[in-house]
């Protein structure tokens, strides 16, 4: 299956991805530069994404302790989820995400990157 990430530069990324995966090691692993700072313990909402409108009424409905992070994140909308809440399933084959305001590593672009 594959999971498409739009970082906050607004580049599209198609990602290859094994089911039974979290979608945030999935970005993370892929090199995209999501801060996920808790390493998908669900504790500190830097994985935090917004999933495409037409994804998200078929994503498993957020646990009580994925919507207290939520409360605690910069910019939640009526999209938002955790990425590292979101696991990986052939059901989610072309699950579309962008990364939030908060959730992805600040770096300078590599000169390969640069416009
Ligand atoms: S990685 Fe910390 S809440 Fe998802």
């Amino acid at each position: 299956m594959h999971v498409f990430v739009v970082d906050r530069r607004g580049r599209e990324h198609r990602l290859e991805a094994e089911s039974g995966w979290r979608v945030m090691e999935v970005i993370r692993d892929w090199g995209i530069g999501i801060r996920a700072e808790c390493g998908g313990a669900c504790a500190c909402a830097t994985c935090h994404v917004y999933v495409d409108e037409n994804w998200a009424a078929r994503l498993p409905a957020p646990e009580a302790d994925e919507l207290d992070r939520l409360d605690e994140a910069p910019g939640v909308g009526p999209l938002s989820r955790l990425s590292c809440q979101i696991l990986t399933s052939d059901a989610l084959d072309g699950l579309r995400v962008t990364l939030a305001p908060g959730s992805e590593v600040e770096r300078e672009p590599a000169e390969s990157e640069a416009a």
